[in-house]
C-alpha cells in the first residue's frame, strides 16, 4: 500500500478514536498541524527533483483532502452525538401520568345553607343579606332590648371601638334578628300604601349570614352562622310559624319521621317566645329533643320600630343555628371540624 494510503488511513483511524472534539483536534494537529504529517510531507516536496514534484504534490493534497473530509465527517458525527446526549438529558417523559387534581366542593356549611334558601324560597321567602359589623340599633334597642336591659347580657357580644351613629359602640352582630329591622324598615312604605290601597301585603324574608359571640367550645364558635326568617302580614299566625317550620325541616332533613316542640321561652323582641325542638321519630338521632331554633310572634313594639301599624302588621320570627341544623343533617358531633379547614373531613361533602 502507497504511504499516503496508509496515512490517510492512519487520519480516519485517529478521528475515530476521538470520542470529543478536543481529542479529535489533538489528533488533526496530528495529521494537518504545522508540524503535522501532511506539512511534513508538503516541505519534503522541495527536495525532489522537477519533474517529480508535480506528481508528487498532487498526490498529498489528495491525501491531504481525503484527511480534511474525514476530519469534517467526524466533527459532524461528534455533534450530533453530542446533541442526541443532551436531548436525551432534557428528555420529559410525557407518558408518566399527570398529578390529579382533586375536584373541589362545598363547604358542609355552604351546602346547608344553600339548602335553606332553596327551601324557603319555594315557600315564598325573599332572601336577604345585611352588615356584620351592626349599630346597637339594629343589634338591640329595635329590637325592644334597650341599653340596660337584662336581656342584653343573654349575648355575650363583642363590641367594635368605634361607635356608630346612634352614639352608641359598634358591635359584630350576635344574631341575625337585626336583619329583620333592616329589612322590614327597607319595605315597610311599600307594605303600609299596599294596606292602604286595599291589597294584601306581606313581608317574608330569611336572612342567612355569619354572626359572633364570645363563646368557644365543642357545640360554640365565636363565629358562627344563622338564618333569620320573618314573615309579616295582616293575618299570620302562630299557627302559620308551625307550619312553615315543620315543612321547614321535613324538607330540610329529607323525612316525614320527625316531630317538633315549641317550648315556652323568652326574647325581647317576641312575645310569646318559644325554642324549637325537633325530635326524630327514627334514624340515628332518634328519640331525643334537639334544639334548633328561637322564634315568636314578634312583639308589637318591634313592628312599631320597623316603622308599620302593630294593629295592622302581625307575624312570626325565628332564628335558626345553621351550622346546628348542618351538623344534625350530616350527623357531625363536633362544631369546630366546620371550621378546622381538615381537609379530610370536608372532602367527605363533595
Ligand atoms: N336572635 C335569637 C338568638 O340569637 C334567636 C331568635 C329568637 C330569633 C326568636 C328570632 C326569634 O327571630 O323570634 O338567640
Amino acid at each position: 500500500m502507497d504511504e499516503l494510503d496508509t496515512l490517510v488511513d492512519a487520519a480516519r483511524d485517529g478521528f475515530a478514536r476521538s470520542a470529543s472534539p478536543a481529542e479529535l483536534e489533538n489528533a488533526k494537529a496530528r495529521f494537518l498541524g504545522k508540524a503535522g504529517r501532511i506539512t511534513e510531507l508538503m516541505k519534503g516536496l522541495a527536495s525532489l527533483p522537477t519533474g517529480e514534484k508535480k506528481a508528487r504534490g498532487a498526490a498529498i493534497n489528495q491525501a491531504k483532502q481525503a484527511i480534511e473530509a474525514a476530519l469534517s465527517e467526524r466533527r459532524q458525527a461528534l455533534a450530533a452525538a453530542q446533541l442526541e446526549a443532551q436531548l436525551a438529558a432534557e428528555a420529559i417523559d410525557v407518558s408518566l401520568p399527570g398529578r390529579q387534581r382533586g375536584l373541589g366542593g362545598l363547604h358542609p356549611i355552604s351546602l346547608a345553607w344553600e339548602r335553606i334558601e332553596q327551601i324557603f324560597g319555594s315557600m315564598g321567602f325573599d332572601v336577604a343579606d345585611g352588615p356584620e359589623i351592626e349599630s346597637d340599633w339594629f343589634s338591640f334597642t329595635a329590637l325592644n332590648n334597650p341599653p340596660n336591659h337584662p336581656a342584653r347580657s343573654m349575648q355575650d357580644t363583642f363590641y367594635v371601638d368605634m361607635k356608630g351613629e346612634d352614639g352608641q359602640f359598634l358591635n359584630l352582630r350576635p344574631h341575625t334578628s337585626p336583619m329583620q329591622i333592616r329589612y322590614a324598615t327597607a319595605h315597610a312604605r311599600r307594605h303600609a300604601d299596599a294596606l292602604a290601597r286595599g291589597e294584601t301585603s306581606d313581608i317574608r324574608v330569611i336572612a342567612p349570614g355569619r354572626t359572633y359571640r364570645v363563646d368557644n367550645d365543642a357545640t360554640h364558635s365565636p363565629m358562627f352562622h344563622q338564618v333569620e326568617g320573618l314573615w309579616l302580614g295582616e293575618n299570620v299566625s302562630f299557627k302559620d310559624l308551625k307550619v312553615t317550620y315543620l315543612n321547614f325541616c321535613k324538607a330540610f332533613f329529607e323525612t316525614d319521621d320527625l316531630v317538633l316542640r315549641f317550648r315556652p321561652s323568652y326574647f325581647p323582641f317576641t312575645e310569646p317566645s318559644a325554642e324549637i325542638d325537633v325530635r326524630f321519630q327514627s334514624g340515628p338521632l332518634a328519640g331525643k329533643w334537639l334544639e334548633v331554633s328561637g322564634s315568636g310572634q314578634v312583639h308589637p313594639q318591634v313592628v312599631r320600630n320597623m316603622g308599620l301599624d302593630p294593629e295592622r302588621f302581625i307575624g312570626f320570627a325565628f332564628g335558626s343555628g345553621i351550622d346546628r341544623l348542618a351538623m344534625l343533617r350530616y350527623g357531625v358531633s363536633d362544631l369546630r371540624l366546620f371550621f378546622e379547614g381538615d381537609i379530610r373531613f370536608l372532602s367527605q361533602f363533595r
